[in-house]
């Protein structure tokens, strides 16, 4: 098979298309031809020298595919099942790739295969936060920063789906995409007084310093939680926003443009030649 790899750290350039051999499942893992994989800022820190496992090695930590043969049996997904997932922080700009079963989802119907290769690691990290973190819920004002990134733009549709309004902040050309979104207030952050604003629009003083808490996580890989969203990507109040779509032969491009910051939703790498036809890219 044909995959991505980087061989020694550096710039976009480093990204170079080579043969692997096809990679075998171990117990509790599927065999995925991948259609599709999303970027990340993830990858660009990865590739510049973030990787600490050996090199060469194959970027991409989310995909979308179809499982080959029989590999997701154990889990009822039959051979050619549409299935999205996040396997790991690597390993997805190839044509097939492995991920343990209880990674990754069907893609929910209304989802094509190229929208759903961009959404695990961000959905997932969004939803994990607003839930198990913050325990979002009817009534609550959540401020989400960065609101209009691959992130963010999951983060602030899901806390409306949870009940809460938002404050989202956002350079200036994303404030109607990210009103569209559903933020009730967006903050341009490339003003230095952002924090007053925030507080000016919340009417709220600056706390306690005993009642604020300070809660760093990871989002952690997990099909459930894609299951649990299915239904929001299905009746559209979740939706994945493309900024552009590359043919995974330009991966240094897609890099190049998640390097400058501005990123709006999401960039994703087609790497299947028939559905790259298909998409005009
Ligand atoms: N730990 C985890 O599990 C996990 C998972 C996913 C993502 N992340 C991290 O979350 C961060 C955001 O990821 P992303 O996918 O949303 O990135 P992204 O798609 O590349 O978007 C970048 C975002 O950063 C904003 N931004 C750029 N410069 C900024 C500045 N000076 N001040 C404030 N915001 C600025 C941009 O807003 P404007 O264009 O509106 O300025 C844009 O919304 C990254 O650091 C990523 O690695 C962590």
């Amino acid at each position: 098979m044909q995959v991505i790899t980087v061989s020694e750290f550096g710039g976009p350039e480093v990204l170079k298309i080579t043969e692997a051999p096809l990679p075998k499942p171990g117990p509790g893992e599927v065999l995925v031809r991948v259609l599709a994989a999303g970027v990340g800022p993830w990858d660009v820190t990865l590739r510049r020298g973030g990787w600490t496992g050996s090199l060469p090695y194959v970027p991409g930590g989310e995909f979308a595919g179809v499982v080959v043969g029989d590999t997701g049996a154990d889990a009822a997904l039959d051979d050619g099942t549409p299935v999205y997932g996040y396997p790991g922080l690597t390993g997805c700009y190839a044509q097939y790739v492995t991920c343990p079963v209880e990674q990754l989802a069907p893609i929910p119907e209304e989802l094509s295969a190229i929208e759903a290769a961009a959404a695990p690691i961000d959905a997932i990290t969004a939803e994990q936060g607003l839930t198990d973190v913050l325990a979002t819920g009817p009534g609550d004002r959540v401020l989400i920063t960065a609101g209009a990134g691959g992130l963010g733009h999951f983060a602030v549709q899901i806390a409306r789906i949870l009940g809460a309004s938002v404050v989202a902040t956002a350079s200036p050309q994303h404030h109607e995409f990210l009103h569209r979104l559903g933020a009730d207030t967006v903050i341009d952050h490339t003003k230095p007084d952002w924090p007053e604003q925030v507080r000016g629009v919340t009417d709220a003083e600056t706390p306690d310093a005993q009642r604020v808490r300070w809660q760093q996580y990871n989002g952690q890989p997990s099909g459930t939680r894609l299951i649990h969203m299915a239904p929001w990507f299905d009746d559209e109040s979740l939706v994945v926003i493309l900024q552009a779509r590359y043919d995974w032969q330009d991966a240094a491009e897609a890099h190049r443009v998640i390097e400058r910051g501005h990123t709006q939703g999401k960039l994703v790498l087609v790497v299947d030649d028939d559905l790259a036809a298909g998409l005009g890219v």
